[in-house]
């Protein structure tokens, strides 16, 4: 136990001794600075004593070289010693990327800050186009950490930031004109801004969804707004129980996004075409253009079920109950794969059983609607196979299963058409399909018929021929015997 105490106050002393003697020794000796504190008074040394880097015993001459130790002015400025003065342009992003992109030189000061992102920021938009430099975001001699609420990156003024120049349309002109200058005037119209704006800084800033120095344009795939990876960049916080807690809003999202449709789509087989969190709920929380409210999102893409609907008795019935049009019957994060049983009143996944009773006129509606679009599908499976086989067997259906396209074509059709809730407009798309599935279930009869006929036509063929081969055979016998036996006759 004595030891013990005696390693614990051996150890606070080392720390303290070390640590200031770290911090004291540089900035003591930190000749540079004591000049042009002293003698110059200028900006950057005043400011200095704000920056993070001065905290951490870091001299002027860490980013301009030279010797700190030398009093003398010419001495410790000598460019033999390292000494760059005043750097400018990309040499600006090399000085500090000098330390934040190597990692064993931030070892030094056992800093976690990762390295890799500093790696790469000249890959990125602003990096490669020399748009900006660090300091166009950090500022110069008073570089402070993120967390610090005077930091120009702290997030209640971060937003602002990049607005500065994503704002500016006239200074966007200049490097690219087709990108728009909203950003920020949207997003404080998002539930992420207006919680900004009373100070909330757990919410989504700009710097939260595109990352700070890894930002690439949406179409890239390294971008962390490219569609891909759009979802899971939300779920970082969506997901989070514990980060969410204090909102008492639901952490599923991400879980029922990707287990259905829409999710698997995109997130699986890479269809950009199926619907990220953002092209939901906007990119910068504004909703997409022409959307009154998020239930007209749906039909950005899904034209022709709009369409459908608003001719549907639900359209005016739904609005009057403030009910949303699609998520009604589908769901929005969790969209399960449709089918025609969900029409079906005796189904388990019968959707129409959520408003309507068994034995009410939506219900009708909706065994009538099933069994129009069943008896088509009975049809075209009958069809295939009968189809199927022939082709087994060699007959030429090839103008069937073209008739078997179009009958496939009015199913999905019919699919779509279930919107309007009328049975007559499902008959109008399936009766012709009807025939037309008559036909090609005909032709196929007619083909494996034909086989049949052919092949017994064929047996019929080989056996007559035997038979004539066998006759032939005993006719030659015949002969042979005969004139044997005239040759023998005396
Ligand atoms: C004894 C005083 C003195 C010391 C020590 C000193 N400087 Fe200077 N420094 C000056 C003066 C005076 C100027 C302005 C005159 C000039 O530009 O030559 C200056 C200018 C500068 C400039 C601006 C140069 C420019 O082109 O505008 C930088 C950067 C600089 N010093 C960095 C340093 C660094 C880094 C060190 C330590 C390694 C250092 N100084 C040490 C006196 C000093
Ligand atoms: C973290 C890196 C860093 C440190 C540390 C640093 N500087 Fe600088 N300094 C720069 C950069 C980068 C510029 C160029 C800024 C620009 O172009 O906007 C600069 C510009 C200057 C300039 C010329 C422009 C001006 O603002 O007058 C002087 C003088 C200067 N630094 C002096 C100093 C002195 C003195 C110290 C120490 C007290 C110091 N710097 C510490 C990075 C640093
Ligand atoms: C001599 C090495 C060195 C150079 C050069 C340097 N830095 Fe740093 N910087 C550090 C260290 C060490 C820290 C503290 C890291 C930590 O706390 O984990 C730091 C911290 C920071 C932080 C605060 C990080 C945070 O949120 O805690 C910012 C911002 C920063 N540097 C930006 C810059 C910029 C911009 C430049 C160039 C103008 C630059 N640094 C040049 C070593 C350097
Ligand atoms: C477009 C503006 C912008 C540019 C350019 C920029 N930064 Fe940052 N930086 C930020 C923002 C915003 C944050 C805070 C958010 C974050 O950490 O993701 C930040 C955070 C940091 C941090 C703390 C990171 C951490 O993980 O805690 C460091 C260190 C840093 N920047 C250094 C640099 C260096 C070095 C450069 C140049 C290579 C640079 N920054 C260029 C905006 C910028
Ligand atoms: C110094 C001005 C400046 C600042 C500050 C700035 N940007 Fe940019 N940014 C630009 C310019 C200029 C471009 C266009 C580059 C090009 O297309 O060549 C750009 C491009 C982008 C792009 C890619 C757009 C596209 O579709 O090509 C995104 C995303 C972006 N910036 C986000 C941010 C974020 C987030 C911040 C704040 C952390 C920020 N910017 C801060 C100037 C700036
Ligand atoms: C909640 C996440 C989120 C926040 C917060 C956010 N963005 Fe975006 N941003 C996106 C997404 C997603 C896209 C990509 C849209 C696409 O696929 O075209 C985007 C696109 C962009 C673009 C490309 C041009 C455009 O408007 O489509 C720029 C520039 C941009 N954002 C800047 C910003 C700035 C500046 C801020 C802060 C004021 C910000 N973003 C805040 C998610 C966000
Ligand atoms: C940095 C964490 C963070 C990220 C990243 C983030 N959000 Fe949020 N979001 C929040 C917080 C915190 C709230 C506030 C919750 C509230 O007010 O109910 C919120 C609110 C929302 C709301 C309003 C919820 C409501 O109460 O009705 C929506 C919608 C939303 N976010 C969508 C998104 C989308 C889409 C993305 C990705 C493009 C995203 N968020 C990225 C933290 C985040
Ligand atoms: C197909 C469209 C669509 C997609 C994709 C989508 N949402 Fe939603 N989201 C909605 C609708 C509709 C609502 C309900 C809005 C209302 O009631 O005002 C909603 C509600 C929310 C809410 C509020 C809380 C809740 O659960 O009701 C959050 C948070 C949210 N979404 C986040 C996300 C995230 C994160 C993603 C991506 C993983 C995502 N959304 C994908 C349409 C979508
Ligand atoms: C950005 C375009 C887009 C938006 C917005 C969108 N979807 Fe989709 N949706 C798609 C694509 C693409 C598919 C096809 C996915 C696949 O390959 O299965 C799809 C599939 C579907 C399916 C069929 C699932 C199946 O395979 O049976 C339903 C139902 C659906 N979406 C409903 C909705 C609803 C409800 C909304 C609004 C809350 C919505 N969609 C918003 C693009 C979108
Ligand atoms: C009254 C309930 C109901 C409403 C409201 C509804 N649907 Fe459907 N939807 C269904 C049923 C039932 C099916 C399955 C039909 C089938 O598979 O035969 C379906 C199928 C679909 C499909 C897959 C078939 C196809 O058309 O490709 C999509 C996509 C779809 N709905 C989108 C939407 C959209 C978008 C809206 C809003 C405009 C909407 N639905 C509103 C009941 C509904
Ligand atoms: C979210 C609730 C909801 C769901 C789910 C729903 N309906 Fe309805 N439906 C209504 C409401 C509300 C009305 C109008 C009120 C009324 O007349 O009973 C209505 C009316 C109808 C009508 C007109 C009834 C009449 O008396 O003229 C038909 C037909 C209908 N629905 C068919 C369907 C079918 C088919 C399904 C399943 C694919 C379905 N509905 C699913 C809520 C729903």
């Amino acid at each position: 136990m004595q030891r013990f105490g005696i390693w614990v106050i051996v150890g606070v002393l080392a720390l303290v001794l070390g640590g200031g003697l770290q911090t004291g020794q540089a900035q003591t000796q930190d000749q540079c600075r004591t000049c042009h504190r002293e003698l110059l008074e200028d900006t950057p040394s005043q400011k200095y004593v704000n920056d993070v880097h001065f905290q951490k015993g870091i001299s002027c001459a860490g980013c301009h070289g030279g010797d700190p130790t030398q009093a003398d002015m010419d001495a410790a400025m000598d460019p033999k010693k390292g000494y760059i003065g005043v750097p400018k342009g990309a040499q600006i992003t090399q000085t500090c990327n000098a330390c934040h992109a190597n990692e064993s030189r931030m070892a030094q000061w056992a800093s976690s800050i990762d390295t890799i992102q500093f790696q790469r920021f000249e890959t990125s938009v602003h990096g490669k186009a020399d748009v900006a430099t660090c300091v166009s975001c950090h500022d110069v001699h008073e570089i402070r950490s993120s967390r610090d609420p005077q930091s120009p990156t702290y997030p209640t003024r971060e937003v602002f930031l990049c607005a500065r120049c994503h704002a500016d349309p006239a200074y966007m002109r200049k490097f690219n004109p087709a990108l728009p200058t909203d950003q920020l005037e949207k997003y404080w119209t998002s539930r992420h801004g207006q919680r900004l704006q009373q100070g909330d800084t757990r919410v989504a800033t700009c710097s939260d969804c595109h990352t700070a120095h890894t930002i690439y344009p949406p179409k890239d795939p390294r971008s962390s707004v490219y569609a891909v990876n759009v979802p899971i960049m939300c779920a970082r916080c969506h997901s989070d129980p514990a980060y969410m807690k204090p909102y008492g809003i639901p952490t599923n999202q991400y879980d029922l996004y990707a287990s259905t449709a829409h999710g698997r789509a995109l997130l699986e087989k890479h269809d950009t075409g199926a619907p990220a969190c953002n092209d939901c709920h906007g990119n910068h929380g504004a909703m997409p253009p022409g959307v009154q409210t998020l239930s007209h999102v749906c039909g950005l893409c899904h034209t022709l079920n709009a369409e459908y609907f608003s001719k549907s008795p639900h359209a005016a019935a739904f609005e009057k109950k403030g009910l949303p049009q699609c998520e009604a019957c589908h769901g929005n994060h969790e969209v399960p794969t449709t089918s025609l049983d969900q029409l079906q009143p005796e189904a388990p996944v019968f959707m129409c059983r959520k408003c309507h009773s068994m034995d009410d006129k939506g219900t009708q509606v909706a065994r009538m609607m099933y069994e129009t679009i069943r008896r088509l599908v009975i049809l075209e499976e009958e069809a295939r196979r009968l189809l199927t086989a022939a082709e087994q067997k060699g007959m030429d259906v090839a103008d069937a299963w073209f008739q078997l396209r179009d009958v496939h074509n009015a199913y999905l059709k019919a699919r779509t058409v279930v919107h309007t809730s009328d049975p007559a407009e499902v008959q109008k798309v399936v009766e012709p399909a009807v025939q037309t599935a008559e036909q090609a279930r005909t032709a196929g009869q007619r083909a494996l018929a034909e086989f049949d006929f052919r092949r017994k036509g064929f047996a019929f063929a080989t056996l007559w021929i035997t038979l004539l081969v066998i006759a032939l055979y005993l006719k030659i016998r015949q002969i042979e015997a005969r004139s044997r036996d005239k040759r023998l006759k005396p």
